[in-house]
């Protein structure tokens, strides 16, 4: 699609190998805001502003309309931190009606702060024969060098790729930005501002554009725990506060749950490294809360690998640990679990139920015999 040299003229595209229209694929753009729909033009005192919808977004890559059709909704325009837990819920909603439309991918537009933890919900969630796609922007559409469009065609390259279909397992949900397609579990943001800022750690991505091709490193799928018996309409109504700890570091917000001053459904510890400690004045009243039969979930500070899954200070057993979760994507996996808790039976116990979520992925950590050595 490019020009073949410098000087030389840009080719023009050969339209005898397009599809035909009656057999192009569909994608349904999913918008919610964010920094792939703003514009410098649209800020009042510099910086960038939302100014696009989602026809908009799609608009500066006009050469899409050639391959794809492109159908709309839109569930918010924020900024992905004001984002709530409804409107994950309403993006889980508007991919599942996608799938019944027919369309053969999901893409939804969002801003980079939060769209891990959006993709992480949708992941755990989703259940579908097509994929969906996260697509953000680092720069504004009218910034020099702006990605957002980029961003957006590799979605459309990956949605309608055969591998990403599956019929007997879900399809996944992947981040897509920077060439690199990754999975919705291992993804984080790691630079405030670079176009390279995400990153998929130890796993890598599951697969790297070059302007024709695309390397597939890992099986396209989805890694997440895919939950069952869900409540999508009670998790927005879900209290889960994350405690982290530091050095002296109090936990108010537990001591006040303990107390039964503050109603909360569970609590995410965000702890240190593989023992997953924490200060003392936070492990005394995750003890009470624990005492208060409220669930503890435990996740770790540190960016990559797992932490001890026995390892419970003198609580052993009594905490979940949530493998190498993130507090942020750890929270959102125990909200959806305590809206599962009533509906499978057997269960009655939230603690257990967030317990049994935390053991269900392809990378829990019981899949594999400790080593002897
Ligand atoms: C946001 O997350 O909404 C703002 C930042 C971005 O989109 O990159």
């Amino acid at each position: 699609m490019g020009g073949t040299g410098v000087g030389e003229p840009e080719p023009t595209l050969d339209k005898s190998l397009l599809p035909d229209a009656s057999e192009r694929p569909e994608v349904r753009v999913i918008a919610t805001g964010g920094t792939i729909a703003s514009t410098e033009e649209a800020a009042e005192d510099g910086g960038y502003a939302r100014s696009e919808g989602a026809e908009q977004i799609v608009g500066a890559v006009p050469i899409l309309e050639e391959f794809v059709d492109i159908s709309y909704e839109s569930v918010a325009n924020k900024g992905s931190s004001s984002l709530l837990v409804e409107d994950y819920v309403n993006v889980a909603k508007a991919a599942m009606r996608a799938e019944v439309d027919g369309v053969d991918g999901v893409i939804v537009t969002h801003g980079t702060d939060a769209i891990e933890e959006d993709a992480f919900f949708n992941d755990l969630v989703l259940d579908l024969d097509i994929p969906v796609a996260f697509v953000g922007a680092m720069r504004a559409g009218d910034s020099v060098s702006a990605d957002g469009p980029r961003n957006l065609l590799s979605a459309v390259r990956m949605c309608t790729r055969s591998e990403f279909h599956l019929s007997d397992e879900p399809s996944g949900v992947y981040v897509v930005l920077n060439e690199q397609i990754h999975a919705a579990r291992d993804v984080t943001k790691t630079h405030t501002t670079k176009l390279e800022t995400f990153d998929s750690g130890p796993a890598g991505p599951i697969g790297v554009f070059t302007d024709n091709e695309l390397m597939l490193y890992r099986e396209p799928g989805s890694y997440t725990a895919n939950l069952s018996n869900y409540d999508l309409d009670a998790a927005p109504e879900m209290v889960v506060p994350i405690v982290a700890t530091g050095a002296g570091a109090e936990a108010y917000v537990t001591e006040q749950a303990a107390a039964g001053e503050y109603d909360v459904d569970a609590i995410v510890i965000q702890a240190t490294g593989w023992w997953g400690g924490t200060a003392p004045d936070v492990s005394g009243p995750t003890g009470d809360a624990l005492d208060a039969g409220i669930p503890v979930a435990r996740s770790t500070r540190v960016h990559w690998g797992p932490m001890n899954p026995g390892y419970d200070d003198d609580r052993e057993g009594d905490i979940v640990v949530m493998e190498d979760l993130p507090s942020w994507k750890a929270r959102l996996q125990v909200i959806l679990a305590l809206t599962m808790t009533e509906n499978h039976p057997g269960y009655d116990d939230d603690l257990e139920m967030i317990r049994e979520t935390a053991t269900e992925s392809k990378y829990a950590l019981d899949v594999v015999a400790p080593s002897t050595v």
